[in-house]
């Protein structure tokens, strides 16, 4: 799980900072990546030449010159990992950490970074529980900071209670949870927006015209974009699948109630267009209930406005990834690739719903991935794997 991993492991000047070095080899074992910055003090505890041996990188230290940066400079040594780890991570570090001071390179880069981080906090019991360092520490929690230990046990002062470094294999598994999290929140920190259901296109107050949809799929496809830590909207009209657990739900009727709920959930960085949208409206919406005497009126339609379309032209504010779907019952991918020319969206779920396959209101889509340049055919699946695999495929898309 830690293969290719990058971890900045920051060691502070803590008598635990001897265990850092074996966090260095269990962390190397696992097959991650470990760059190491050690302050003033730490170098007091182990040396740079251990550091260095172990972690096979250079090591950064206080002779490294936050001016003369022509090596690596701070900020990138703070950006270039996917995680920064401190241990042990020292009273004064996190009091630095909390108060936001950058007056060494370990301050600086962890002020400097865009990354998670975690810190193993070492240190004597009475200052553990001293109320400054119990305010930091939740100054950090508040932050986003993670934490692992410290444990209690006898300290090196000779005192016993909390204040002990977690144990390297702790640590990693601190680590490990980490990346465990994150791999299967792929979408953290992205907003998407999914249409669902049918539209109800008004004639008078009782009557309406809609479309034959469940909202099976695009429910399923709003639940798997949450899951994998996407804030979702879902934008859907009526519908009896239950409301999906984590996604924003905002219910419509109407075509033009849809895509004006849309716009309003820009800005985005995904949109999954599943909804079946009434192409056509009555032009006209009776105010009382249309009477049965006399011979039927010619219905009057205007075309209502295609919410994929919209959103695929939205300019500025366009999602980097609009997709859409598209049923048909012959020549599928055909008929999808002109549909993704004319909408102008990134990719198509060209859905085969001749009668054989049983789509409609079923469980099941037969369903082929229609981007520009490719087609990728999936075999007969549940609404809830195509809506897991086309999140996999967004997850790619963004991760590349
Ligand atoms: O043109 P067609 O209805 O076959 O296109 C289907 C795709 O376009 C689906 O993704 C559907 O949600 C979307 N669509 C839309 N607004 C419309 C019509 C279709 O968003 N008015």
């Amino acid at each position: 799980m830690l293969a290719g991993k990058r971890i900045l492991l920051i060691i502070a000047g803590g008598i635990a900072a001897y265990k850092s070095l074996d966090l260095i080899r269990r962390l190397r074992e696992r097959g991650a990546a470990v760059r190491c910055v050690l302050t003033r003090a730490g170098a007091q505890f182990v040396t740079p030449l251990a550091v260095a041996s172990l972690s096979e990188e250079k090591v950064y230290d206080d002779l490294f010159s936050l001016t003369d940066e022509s090596e690596m400079g701070h900020i990138r040594l703070s950006r270039e990992a996917d995680l920064v780890v401190v241990a042990p991570a020292t009273a004064d570090l996190l009091g630095k950490m909390a108060a936001g001071l950058a007056d060494d390179l370990a301050s600086t880069a962890l002020l400097a970074t865009d990354k998670p981080v975690l810190i193993a906090p070492t240190m004597n019991v009475m200052m553990w529980a001293h109320p400054a360092v119990q305010a930091n520490v939740a100054t950090l929690a508040a932050r986003g900071v993670r934490r692992v230990g410290p444990g209690a046990g006898e300290l090196a002062c000779g005192e016993t209670g909390s204040g002990r470094m977690a144990e390297p294999l702790q640590i990693v598994a601190a680590i490990e949870d980490f990346f465990a999290e994150t791999a299967s929140r792929p979408l953290a920190g992205r907003r998407a927006i999914v249409t669902s259901g049918p539209t109800r296109e008004p004639l008078d107050p009782v009557r309406y015209i809609a479309n034959r949809s469940s909202g099976k799929q695009g429910h399923a496809v709003a639940a798997a974009l949450a899951r994998a830590g996407a804030d979702t909207v879902l934008v859907s009209g009526p519908s009896a699948e239950p409301d999906p657990a984590g996604v924003t739900l905002v219910r419509v009727e109407t075509a033009r109630e849809m895509l004006a709920a849309c716009l309003q959930a820009l800005p985005a960085d995904i949109a999954v267009c599943a909804a079946a949208v009434v192409d056509w409206r009555p032009a006209e919406v009776a105010t009382s209930k249309l009477k049965k005497n006399g011979p039927a009126a010619p219905l009057v339609m205007v075309e209502n406005p295609d919410i994929l379309a919209t959103l695929a032209a939205a300019g500025n504010g366009r999602p980097a990834l609009v997709v859409g779907f598209a049923a048909e019952t012959d020549a599928v991918v055909e008929y999808a690739r002109a549909k993704l020319a004319r909408k102008g969206c990134d990719w198509i779920l060209a859905n085969d719903v001749s009668p054989a396959t049983g789509t409609f209101g079923g469980d099941h889509n037969t369903v082929h991935l229609v981007s520009a340049d490719a087609v990728e055919d999936w075999p007969r699946l549940t609404k809830r794997a195509v809506a897991e695999r086309l999140v996999d495929r967004i997850a790619e898309h963004f991760d590349r």
